[in-house]
């Protein structure tokens, strides 16, 4: 298991009745380590959770006609090329699936990016080798069984969803670690600071209907004033990968629980200030903490 995992899942109060929520899927991590509980899952990413049904409705099969994908020869630009251009242009959902699977593991650095028309350009990725996690496949094929897939789309409507006694992980692109000058138009994955307070308070909303939330963020000046309502826990956590302008190295981390009925005034009151910060400042102004 990753270590940081652990400080995740013993923020979650598992083992109670009620299901586990996890509205910014991407690759599942937190639901892999979880026990087996009733399972809601979605993303935005509309190809992943296409690629997610097809595994889940067909397991095995699926997995199989995944691996010639994986051949040595299968790891060249041309065929990269070549099999990008045939999932931009094909309509087929299981095709499309395979495609997306060889795309994410063969692309730069495992991204998954479209442009404006909705074109997946990211370049080869100029691995040495690819491996074909088949095990790993077929464990997920079988944990998706008991996974309701909900439409690919905003995380609020999960949110909005949870009932009394369930329990929803968050995991949303990062808070800026530094600069914030240009975060209230833009962020990470488009995830911008609006989308930001409006998770903080989707989460008091379900907290206040008897869900628990546990946020993950980076530990900065604005997400404890987005999560001040929250419980807060700070560990740190090593990056290998440069992401939302952390660089290699340990970055801290905050985990935010909204236990059931935590308020909303806090999140209300933070939002109103950084609307008024932006609004009186042609480019977006640094974000900043409140008294
Ligand atoms: C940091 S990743 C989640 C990582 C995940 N916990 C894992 O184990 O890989 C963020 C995910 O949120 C998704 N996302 C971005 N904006 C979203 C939104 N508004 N609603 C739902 N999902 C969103 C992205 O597509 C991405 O897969």
């Amino acid at each position: 298991m990753l270590p940081m995992l652990i400080p995740i899942l013993e923020a979650l109060p598992l083992g109670r009745r009620g299901r586990f929520i996890e509205p910014f899927a991407g690759s599942l991590t937190v639901l892999l380590n979880v026990p087996l509980v009733p399972s809601v899952v979605c993303d935005k990413n509309a190809v992943l959770m296409n690629f997610y049904s097809a595994l889940r409705s067909r397991g095995r099969a699926f997995v199989d006609s995944l691996e010639p994908l994986f051949a040595p020869s299968g790891n060249t630009r041309e065929v990269f090329d070549h099999l990008r251009a045939e999932f931009n242009a094909s309509t087929d959902p299981e095709r499309r699936a395979q495609l997306f699977f060889y795309l994410n593991k063969h692309a730069f650095n495992g991204l998954y990016r479209e442009n404006s028309k909705g074109i997946f350009n990211v370049p080869f990725g100029r691995f040495s080798f690819v491996s074909f996690a088949r095990d790993e496949l077929l464990h997920l094929a079988e944990r998706l069984k008991s996974v309701t897939l909900a439409p690919a789309g905003d995380f609020e409507v999960l949110l909005d969803d949870a009932k009394a006694g369930d329990i929803v992980y968050c995991d949303p692109a990062y808070v800026p670690l530094s600069d914030t000058a240009n975060f209230a138009s833009y962020g990470a994955d488009g995830f911008d600071f609006a989308d930001q307070l409006r998770l903080a308070q989707a989460a008091v909303r379900a907290a206040d209907r008897g869900a628990t939330v546990v946020i993950s963020n980076h530990d900065t000046e604005l997400s404890r004033e987005l999560y001040a309502r929250a419980e807060l826990h700070q560990f740190d956590i090593w990056r290998s990968i440069s992401r939302a302008g952390a660089t290699r190295g340990t970055a801290p981390e905050l985990i935010a629980t909204y236990s059931p009925k935590s308020g909303l005034a806090g999140v209300e009151s933070f939002g109103s200030r950084m609307k008024a910060s932006a609004a009186s400042s042609k480019k977006p102004s640094k974000a900043k903490a409140s008294p």
